[in-house]
């Protein structure tokens, strides 16, 4: 099924941006009215027409975004540079505060772990030992020099964790891994951030320096293919945990089975965090109905659910 672009800008501006940015709620709706840019967006394929992509593409490139007329002349006038920048990047959001929510499924397993994120961007969900925690705004914990503290608020049993889990080894595979030490990728993910999201863009150049002092073994490939492959290289001893956020929505439902399936017939963990009706095991099993007002994620451990949590990791629903 074809999707109509401007229903695409529309529905971005309404539903997605509404209430998180009136900057891109503004531009996306004047997207959706106007034929020129319309025709420009629909030159690319369908999967790279995407609001996210274009707003983060104009922002990368400088361009303007405050003022609707000068994002539409300057679009226009710039659009060999902006399609370019749209077909060569993804929205590959990297959100370090997710690890606020995995952190208690992490410290609940047998250590010391070895951990696998697979669609794991630039890795920076890789570090959940490095970072320091705040739930509910209570004392923080965590590494005492650590430049990140992730905020999220609970409810439910939430067992929170009395230490931080210890990880021995991590590794990631991506489609497209970033780098974070190359200036132009860490730019690019700092440009997904919407504009007025000024602590999750703090929180992000943060993490990258985190990442910067310890690198770690990203691959580049697809999920399905590699998986096996780095779960085979964990070192002996440690408990090997497969996990991944806001990835499984990019594969189509028979790469999700085949996942799937890879999963429950190697010997790892499987920590998922995806919308709720993405893993039809995890959907299965909720306790509870989605909330409709909010996005949120239904996190699992090993095809269980466990929580609802915030898509960015600031809230934790214990079931
Ligand atoms: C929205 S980002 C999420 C990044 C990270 N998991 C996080 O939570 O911050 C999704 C990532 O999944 C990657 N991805 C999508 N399909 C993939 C596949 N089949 N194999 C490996 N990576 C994939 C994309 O390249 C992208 O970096």
């Amino acid at each position: 099924m074809t999707v109509d672009t401007a229903d695409l800008y529309r529905n971005f501006a309404t539903r997605e941006a509404r209430g998180h940015s009136a900057r891109y709620e503004e531009l996306a709706a004047a997207v959706a009215e106007d034929e020129k840019l319309l025709a420009l967006i629909e030159r690319l394929p369908e999967p790279k027409r995407q609001p996210n992509l274009l707003l983060a593409a104009v922002r990368f490139l400088d361009g303007p975004t405050e003022d609707p007329e000068e994002f539409r002349s300057w679009v226009i006038g710039s659009w060999d540079r902006v399609g370019a920048t749209m077909l060569r990047r993804r929205t590959q959001t990297n959100e370090a505060g997710r690890c606020a929510t995995l952190l208690p499924l992490l410290a609940s397993l047998r250590g010391p772990l070895a951990l696998i994120e697979v669609g794991a961007s630039a890795g920076l969900c890789l570090y959940p030992d490095r970072y320091r925690y705040a739930y509910d705004d209570r004392s923080s914990f965590g590494p005492a020099d650590s430049p990140v503290t992730l905020g999220c608020r609970t409810s439910g049993p939430v067992p929170l964790p009395e230490r931080l889990p210890e990880v021995v080894w991590r590794a990631g595979i991506d489609l497209n891994p970033l780098d974070v030490r190359d200036a132009d990728d860490m730019r690019w993910l700092e440009s997904l951030v919407w504009p007025e999201q000024r602590d999750r863009a703090d929180r992000l150049r943060n993490a990258v320096s985190v990442a910067r002092a310890e690198p770690l073994h990203l691959v580049r490939g697809d999920l399905n293919e590699t998986v096996r492959e780095l779960v085979a290289q964990v070192p002996q001893g440690a408990t090997p945990v497969v996990f991944h956020s806001a990835v499984l929505f990019y594969l189509p439902t028979e790469a999700r089975e085949a996942f799937t399936e890879t999963m429950r017939g190697l010997p790892a963990h499987w920590i998922s965090n995806e919308a709720p009706a993405i893993l039809p095991s995890v959907t299965a099993r909720l306790p509870r109905p989605a909330p409709q007002d909010r996005a949120v994620f239904a996190l699992a451990l090993d095809e269980q659910p466990v929580a609802f949590t915030g898509p960015h990791g600031q809230s934790l629903d214990w079931f």
